[in-house]
């Protein structure tokens, strides 16, 4: 395993050999999960904290699970009911945590950066579940294992991102995590949604969906995060489907055999059809949940690892 880092910050810096060996320890992760056993012992007498300042259902109870299976004690902070509400600060939060001789900590935080600058503070390996609108690693890292799952590779295929790019941490990891491991990123979105930077990250950049998904392998749709904008970036939904969202005529440009993923959660109607997000065959939602588990087991394992190379 050539994981060269204390923490797991960001995609951006990983190297192929980085990620594929993760995606390899991920692969059979999910293959003991399918067996329904698990590896109690690895982590046993480790302690990871859950510090989530931003909400979330798939991240925060995959990593619950992750660190479950493999024999942590876990413990999941509410910050609604901390005391961050009294006007404790984020790092002083942070010592606090460290005193606890705490190992892993998962953050998410709407501040870009924030992960990275708790990991210059605290004792524990750092991993950064979605900040701001800079990076969400282990989500890219399950979009990989997933679409390596049904095509085999990543090298070569056409990867179509779609909608609000602009303000997806999940975009920025995937571009990070796809370019590098040799995929043909696309962003398709209005281009209120495409940031500045795609040039320079080496993607293809569409404002037209049936351009964008022409003979794409995989098409990634992404949810529009008012939360992150400021002012009228994007028409009425309405209007936002009938150019952007995901539904079958649009699909049709596509691959025949390609695949549909949304990293959650889902508006129905307003970036995809539901039809597509339930389809039987196209759509691998579901199965990139059930690789998260087995992705942050990976990352966890590996993290430990320097942790006891550190001691
Ligand atoms: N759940 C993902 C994130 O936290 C995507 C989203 O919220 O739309 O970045
Ligand atoms: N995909 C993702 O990060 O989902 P949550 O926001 O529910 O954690």
């Amino acid at each position: 395993m050539t994981y060269p880092r204390k923490h797991l910050l960001a995609i951006e810096g990983l190297e192929p050999p980085h990620i594929a060996d993760l995606l390899d320890l991920a692969e059979s992760y999910a293959l003991l999960n399918r067996s329904g056993k698990t590896q109690r012992d690895l982590l046993k007498g480790r302690t990871l904290i859950n510090l989530f300042f931003e909400d979330s259902t798939r991240t925060r109870t995959s990593f619950e699970l992750a660190g479950k299976r493999l024999g942590a004690d876990v413990i999941n902070m509410s910050v609604s009911t901390s005391s961050v509400n009294k006007g404790e600060t984020l790092l002083d939060t942070a010592s606090t945590l460290n005193a606890m001789h705490c190992d892993l900590l998962v953050v998410r935080h709407g501040q870009s950066g924030a992960p990275s600058l708790l990991s210059q503070k605290v004792d524990a390996a750092v991993i950064n579940a979605g900040d701001g609108t800079h990076e969400h690693p282990t989500q890219a890292l399950l979009d990989a294992l997933t679409i390596r799952r049904h095509k085999g590779r990543l090298e070569g295929l056409i990867v179509a991102i779609c909608g609000d790019i602009a303000h997806s941490r999940v975009a920025r990891s995937n571009m990070h995590l796809l370019t590098t491991m040799g995929s043909r990123v696309r962003v398709v979105g209005p281009p209120t949604l495409i940031p500045a930077e795609a040039a320079r990250l080496g993607v293809e950049v569409f404002h037209d969906m049936k351009a964008g998904l022409a003979g794409a392998d995989v098409v990634m749709m992404l949810r529009l995060q008012r939360e992150r904008m400021s002012g009228g970036m994007v028409p009425s939904a309405r209007e936002f489907f009938r150019f952007y969202g995901l539904d079958a005529e649009k699909l049709a440009h596509a691959k025949p055999d390609s695949i549909v993923m949304h990293p959650g959660p889902m508006n129905r109607g307003v970036e995809i059809d539901s039809a597509i997000a339930d389809h039987p065959t196209r759509s691998v939602i579901g199965e990139q949940v059930e690789m998260g588990v087995a992705c942050r087991m990976a990352v966890l394992d590996v993290l430990a690892r320097g942790l006891r190379r550190n001691v």
